[in-house]
């Protein structure tokens, strides 16, 4: 295509775009900055920008300490059904936002693992890719040295991830737990979590998804689709802001038989009673420990009121026209410098950023950075492009990849 064509493409994309409006909700979105990391920190909105002022002089400086009766001692589950309805495909009472994705993995893996052990203790497996995110794999192996377990890794390529022949090679008796993520953090490689929770489930072991890249991007059924337990990020496309708490997924058939290690007072059967044992409590209150973070849950709402909204479903259709239109102008500006992409081209097995592969893109990130055009590296090679599907839009698109082209010249 010329110059001219794609500029005409990009217009006409971001006409016919039904979700286009969205993007002049959120901060900063009507400057010049070309944002990609989307997928890493989503811009606010600002909608939120009021939400957090009104918190401030009204809930917190009006209600004091009374607010923690009048409603957040309530919010880390009405959040969590929020998230669960909009996002996960996960019915009331199985989701609650807590502590970081990291700590709600040890939570729920250790949770998982001890009670399969407690059933079978051949059970000594938990099955990972060595690809996943470092949180991820460090965590099962924390685990698996504290329980006296052993990690079974699941070798993938990095510009894809885990399919179903990979992962029934790896799965047996002897599998607790499998931790895999719906999207990968590095290639963008969306799992088929239906056919792997499956998998998981015909060889007896239990399955944690690492819902992160996915929440709010992809469309995730996880009661239909049989998970055990998920965790997911909510500054990534949910855009909560930096550090925003995660949200667990626990499916309703496991309430009662899951019990996690870090027993706070939150947790317990009853929080005010300060009595001498801990008891867990029923439902998702067991997997809290401590005082949630509830300033830091108060701007996701915003977003998850915008994907209620219009659905999650076109919110997928507008992040594969995005990759899609993304693909299409890398195929054209940017192979000829031997630019190859390092995600899935089908987009059925793609979430919503691109890899891009280059010996020099951690100078081009670093070249881009200086110039207000942001995307993230990572290794080996890897500039990821994330199109966040709210707030990104084909014109945008065009210019951060037209800037990837003159940084790659220039180096
Ligand atoms: C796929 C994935 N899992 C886990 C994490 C860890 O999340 P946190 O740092 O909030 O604990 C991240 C963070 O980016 C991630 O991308």
């Amino acid at each position: 295509m010329t110059t001219t064509d794609f500029d005409a493409a990009a217009a006409a994309r971001d006409a016919a775009d039904p979700l286009h409006g969205y993007r002049d909700l959120f901060v900063g979105a009507d400057s010049d900055l070309v944002y990609f990391d989307g997928n890493s920190l989503g811009r606010p909105p600002r909608a939120s920008v009021e939400r957090l002022a009104t918190f401030a002089t009204e809930s917190w400086g009006g209600r004091l300490i009374r607010g923690w009766d009048e409603s957040w001692m309530q919010m880390p589950f009405d959040v969590g059904d929020l998230i669960g309805r909009t996002a996960i495909g996960a019915a009331a009472g199985q989701t609650v936002v807590g502590d970081s994705t990291t700590v709600l993995l040890y939570k729920l893996i250790r949770a998982a693992f001890d009670a399969q052990q407690a059933t079978d203790p051949a059970r000594v497996e938990i099955v990972v890719d060595d690809d996943n995110f470092p949180t991820d794999r460090y965590m099962v192996e924390g685990i698996a040295r504290e329980r006296g377990g052993r990690v079974r890794w699941v070798e993938v390529d990095r510009a894809s991830g885990v399919d179903a022949s990979a992962l029934s090679a790896a799965v047996g008796p002897e599998t607790a737990v499998v931790v895999l993520s719906h999207v990968a953090y590095r290639s963008g490689y969306l799992a088929d979590a239906a056919e792997l929770t499956r998998i998981a489930h015909d060889a007896g072991a239990l399955i944690l998804w690492d819902l992160c890249h996915s929440a709010g991007s992809v469309p995730v059924a996880a009661d239909a689709w049989g998970f055990d337990l998920a965790v997911g990020c909510t500054y990534k496309y949910l855009n909560g802001g930096p550090g925003s708490p995660a949200f667990a997924y626990v499916a309703a058939r496991h309430h009662n038989t899951l019990t996690q290690p870090i027993q706070g007072w939150m947790g317990n059967t009853d929080v005010f009673a300060m009595g001498p044992e801990y008891r867990p409590a029923e439902g998702m209150r067991r997997f809290l420990s401590g005082t949630p973070p509830i300033t830091a849950m108060l701007a996701m709402q915003d977003t998850l009121a915008m994907i209620d909204e219009v659905g999650i479903e076109a919110v997928r259709a507008k992040s594969v026209a995005l990759t899609e239109f993304a693909i299409e102008i890398v195929d054209d500006l940017l192979a000829p410098s031997g630019v190859t992409i390092a995600s899935p081209r089908d987009a059925a097995f793609r979430g919503g950023h691109v890899t891009l592969s280059h010996p020099s893109m951690r100078a081009v990130t670093a070249r881009l950075w200086e110039q207000d055009v942001i995307p993230d590296y990572r290794d080996p090679h890897g500039l990821r492009i994330g199109l966040s599907p709210l707030s990104t839009s084909f014109g945008e698109t065009l210019r951060g990849v037209r800037a990837v082209a003159e940084a790659l010249r220039a180096l």
